[in-house]
């Protein structure tokens, strides 16, 4: 499905991006991994991932010039991907503005803004080029004690929305939002709750697999969601139902 296209993941080392990046190599892509987890390349490197099709680069994309520098050889990219992100907990109490809020939008948000720039020259090459963004429930209805994160995924959805817009035909820009998905992130969140809380309100009665998000990217990435931009997913178990 992916033979000769480029896609690149960030957040490729982590609970999603593993089997994300195994359903892409696996589909012909080569894959380009950004994480900012100096271990992410082993994590990657499991028996049941082609390695061939994949170059990982350690970094946080700090800032444009960082992105532009690791991506500068590619001037042809298909896809974007992008699941970094931290879950950070905040209380509005002094000093959160420098201690989570600037973090938090670094690592979820302003990161791929200048990626996107970055690399936009290079996916306006392809025809139907994708963009998938990772948001969260925690837009979708306010994470109590996640404002920062909150405020970060919503940005996400608005800035999908603005470059669909402007982008369409030649980009497609879509999101997905997780909910309660089975891997280390919402652990402390769900420990703090009660696991008997969280599937309480969650009309699956389950988690989501890490699997079962990367496969509705993957749609997003392929050629069955020719005519769908500018929306937001919902992978949760049918708390969202609007
Ligand atoms: N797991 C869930 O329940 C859930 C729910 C809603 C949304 N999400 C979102 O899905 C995405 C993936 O979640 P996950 O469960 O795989 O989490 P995860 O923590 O397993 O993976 C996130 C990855 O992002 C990387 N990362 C963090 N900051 C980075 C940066 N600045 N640059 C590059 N990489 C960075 C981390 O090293 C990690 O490997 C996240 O954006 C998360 O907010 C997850």
């Amino acid at each position: 499905m992916f033979e000769g296209k480029t896609i690149i993941v960030t957040g490729a080392s982590g609970g999603i991006g593993v089997p994300l990046v195994r359903r892409l190599t696996n589909l012909g892509a080569r894959v380009i991994a950004i994480d900012v987890n100096p271990d992410g390349a082993d994590i990657l490197g499991s028996p049941n991932l082609d390695t061939s099709k994949l170059i990982y680069h350690c970094s946080g994309l700090e800032d444009e010039a960082s992105c532009s520098a690791l991506l500068e050889q590619e001037s042809h990219i298909y896809g974007l991907v992008h699941l970094a992100g931290i879950f950070v907990p905040d209380d509005m109490a002094s000093g959160d503005t420098e201690a989570v809020y600037d973090p938090v939008m670094s690592a979820n948000v302003r990161n791929v803004y200048g990626l996107y720039t970055s690399i936009r020259k290079a996916l306006l090459k392809e025809t139907s080029a994708r963009v998938v963004l990772v948001s969260s429930l925690a837009f979708r209805r306010g994470a109590p004690g996640h404002t920062a994160y909150s405020a970060a995924k919503g940005a996400l959805v608005g800035m999908a929305r603005s470059l669909a817009r402007k982008e369409a035909p030649n980009i497609l820009i879509n999101v997905v939002a997780p909910g309660f998905i089975d891997t280390t992130m919402p652990q402390k969140i769900i420990a703090k709750r009660g696991i008997d809380a969280v599937l309480g309100e969650i009309p699956m009665k389950r988690l989501g697999s890490a699997d079962e998000v990367a496969s509705v990217i993957q749609f997003l990435l392929g050629p069955d969601s020719a005519y769908i931009t500018g929306q937001v997913i919902n992978v949760d178990g049918g708390i969202i139902c609007s």
